[in-house]
């Protein structure tokens, strides 16, 4: 059978055509196809290529920002250009001299925040002073910092400021920017700013510098290596400021925190670096050291001035006030830093703390501060020299002149004495939990307050102060025992007095 065998030799023939046309076609687009992927991959990695390096310049770009908005801190000159020419040849001479030589120290203080941690002055601490630190709880956080209570290796406790890699600051550069290596290093320049405005607005109210480290975090904390712009700042320990707290205790705590807060702006209206306005004011801002208040975040410190053509420009707003200050000759709104924060004092401190409880004698005096501030009728000399005022009244007891000096006669008084087994009775605001204990200029004030009790028979002149140098005095219904005690007195209602000195 030659035909079928022709016919099939045909069909296998026909079959084949057709199969190696359809692998050729296969072929080819797979070529194709792939010709295309090669395409839409060479076109993602550009892209891809071009947006990173576009991220990364927008990063660098940052970075230098940050680098300027150090740099004038660290210049002397920074504040001095506009009375330049109003200064005499020979003063000019000396003060640029001076300034030579505090400009060597603040660029080598520069270089070693930006290169390393040798030390920059010599009672400061470094990354060696890290080595072998314990780690005790966390202080505190921010959107930019972490700040945590370590014990160093002598056992002296002291405040670790680090990068918050949790925190918002650090959260928003890796979204814009998906390097959190150069993140890092941009919130970093935040702790380095601290740092240098640390060593320029040194005052008994801005938390002491102790030192700072630069490249990896401390020798026993984790963390990697080197030079990633990583900085440690080693501060002075204290305790993050609790209103709530604050506001359940007794005045004479609270009006110090609002002292030394008008004493901080007194010193940052005129500080080397110009007058200076807290931006971010708020009590999370602030800690305290044995009582006294002190500056932490120096972050959004500002020395900048406001330029202006008519008193228009110079305006501050707040949520519940605006107020217009006046534009200078020169161009400049005058007091603007300053009195933004003397508001904002008024608004976040003396609102809650100052008022409540002040002593009868002070009320009209809190009450002008109240109004002067939150009017800004006075500037900061005005209202320190109002709060040293009340201080110095406060100290010498003359507030308390119209208390009647007869008042001491109804107590007998036993020198040299405490008291045991006292039948306590509870007053607010006290010094302590269990009694009644309220600090007093003299025996007479004392005796004035029990008077005014209807519980109390006896009170007892402690040995104990207060930051004022106020003493401490404790009332209490009646006591069992008498028990020698060099450092007190022992006041006994008269009426009371048979019954309360029982053997
Ligand atoms: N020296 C310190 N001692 C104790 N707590 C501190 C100290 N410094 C800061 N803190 C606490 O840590 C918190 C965060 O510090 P801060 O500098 O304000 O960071 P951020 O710039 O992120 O707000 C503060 O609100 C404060 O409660
Ligand atoms: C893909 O990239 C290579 C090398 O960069 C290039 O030679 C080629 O022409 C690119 N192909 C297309 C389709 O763009
Ligand atoms: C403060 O000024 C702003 C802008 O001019 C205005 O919107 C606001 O209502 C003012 N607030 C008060 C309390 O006057
Ligand atoms: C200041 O005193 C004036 C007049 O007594 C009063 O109208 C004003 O509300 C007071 N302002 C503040 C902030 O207490
Ligand atoms: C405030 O007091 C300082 C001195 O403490 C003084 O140099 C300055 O001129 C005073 N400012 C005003 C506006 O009186
Ligand atoms: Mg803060």
């Amino acid at each position: 059978m030659p035909e079928m065998g022709n016919s099939l030799r045909a069909a296998a023939l026909l079959a084949f055509v057709v199969l190696s046309i359809l692998v050729s076609l296969l072929i080819s687009s797979v070529q194709q196809f792939g010709a295309r992927i090669s395409y839409f991959s060479n076109a993602t990695v550009a892209g891809d290529e071009e947006e990173f390096a576009s991220l990364r310049g927008a990063l660098i770009y940052q970075l230098n920002e940050r680098r300027k908005e150090i740099i004038p801190l660290l210049s002397p000159d920074y504040d001095d250009d506009d009375d330049e020419n109003g200064l005499p040849g020979e003063s000019r001479r000396s003060l640029h001299s001076d300034q030579t030589q505090d400009s060597i120290l603040d660029y080598s203080l520069w270089n070693e925040i930006t290169h390393g941690s040798r030390r920059a002055h010599m009672d400061e601490m470094g990354c060696d002073s890290l080595v072998d630190m314990q780690a005790v709880e966390i202080l505190g956080s921010g959107y930019t910092k972490l700040v945590v209570k370590v014990n160093l290796a002598g056992g002296q406790p002291v405040a670790l400021k680090l990068v918050n890699e949790q925190g918002i600051d650090m959260g928003k550069c890796v979204e814009d920017f998906r390097d959190p290596r150069g993140c890092r290093e941009l919130v970093s320049y935040k702790l380095k700013k601290e740092i240098v405005l640390l060593q320029r607005l040194q005052h008994p109210n801005v938390i002491k510098l102790k030192g700072h480290c630069a490249g990896a975090a401390g020798g026993g904390g984790g963390g990697g290596g080197g030079e990633d712009g990583r900085v440690t700042v080693i501060l002075e320990q204290g305790n993050p400021l609790q209103m709530i707290q604050l506001l359940q205790s007794p005045w004479e705590d609270r009006f110090r925190v609002c002292l030394d807060l008008v004493r901080l702006l007194h010193f940052l209206s005129q500080s080397p670096l110009g007058s200076v306005a807290l931006l971010d004011f708020q009590p999370r801002q602030f800690v305290t050291v044995s009582g006294e208040l002190k500056l932490t975040d120096l972050d959004d410190a500002s020395a900048e001035e406001t330029s202006c053509q008519r008193d228009a420009d110079c305006t501050l707003q707040f949520p519940h006030r605006n107020f217009t200050l006046p534009c200078s000759a020169q161009g400049v709104c005058v007091g603007l830093n300053e009195k933004r924060n003397i508001y904002n004092a008024y608004r976040y401190f003396f609102t809650y703390l100052l008022p409540h409880q002040a002593p009868p004698g002070f009320t009209h005096l809190v009450d002008h501060i109240m109004n002067s501030t939150g009017e800004l009728k006075a500037d900061i000399n005005q209202t320190l020299e109002a709060f040293e005022h009340i201080l110095l009244l406060y100290k010498s007891g003359l507030h308390l002149d119209n208390l009647p000096p007869s008042i001491i006669r109804d107590y007998t008084v036993m020198r040299g004495m405490g008291t045991s087994g006292n039948a306590e009775y509870r007053c607010w605001p006290s010094y302590s939990q269990q009694g009644c204990v309220l600090s007093v200029h003299s025996a007479r004030e004392a005796a004035f307050i029990c008077n005014s009790h209807s519980q109390c028979n006896s009170f007892t002149l402690t040995g104990r102060k207060t930051w004022t140098g106020r003493l401490l005095a404790s009332f209490s219904s009646s006591f069992s025992h008498l028990v020698p005690d060099g450092t007190s007195e022992v006041y006994v209602k008269k009426t009371k007095a048979p019954e309360a000195s029982t053997v």
